[in-house]
């Protein structure tokens, strides 16, 4: 099985989630510069001429594809960095993916998501 991650952080967490998804062995990913707001719905700004509501705020997106097994220890990974207790930490959303395929090999699914030293080789799991 393979599932999409798609971590929604502060842009400051950026460095802090990238440098402790490769240290578990997280090797494929995409990273997108987003705006949206949650349940605050944006942030009250003092301005000049009074307070001013700012609706869209810069965030990060994190988009990553990886099999099930290592679904739990990506999303503690990305708890643990991302995390500061303020509102606007993010989210994490969990999506089943259909396929994957590796365009050069042609190998696919759990296969078209393994990488040399990954977190795979590291647990010492056989290549499926
Ligand atoms: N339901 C949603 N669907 C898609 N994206 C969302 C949704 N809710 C929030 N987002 C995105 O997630 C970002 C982070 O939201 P935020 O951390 O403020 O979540 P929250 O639910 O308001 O939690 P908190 O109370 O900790 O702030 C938003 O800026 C927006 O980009
Ligand atoms: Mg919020």
């Amino acid at each position: 099985m393979l599932k999409k991650i798609e971590a929604i952080i502060r842009e400051e967490k950026l460095n802090d989630v990238k440098d402790a998804l490769k240290d578990i062995g997280i090797v494929g990913l995409n990273v997108f510069e987003i705006r949206g707001h949650g349940r605050q719905g944006g942030i009250k700004l003092a301005g000049r001429s009074g307070s001013y509501q700012v609706d869209l705020l810069p965030k990060i997106q994190l988009n990553i594809v990886l099999s099930e097994h290592n679904l739990e220890d990506t999303i503690e990974a990305i708890l643990n960095s991302a995390y500061t207790g303020e509102t606007g930490d993010g989210l994490i959303f969990v999506y089943p993916v259909e396929e994957v395929i590796r365009i050069r090999t042609r190998e696919r699914g759990h296969e078209a998501v393994m990488y040399p030293g990954d977190i795979d080789e590291r647990k010492g799991r056989k290549k499926a």
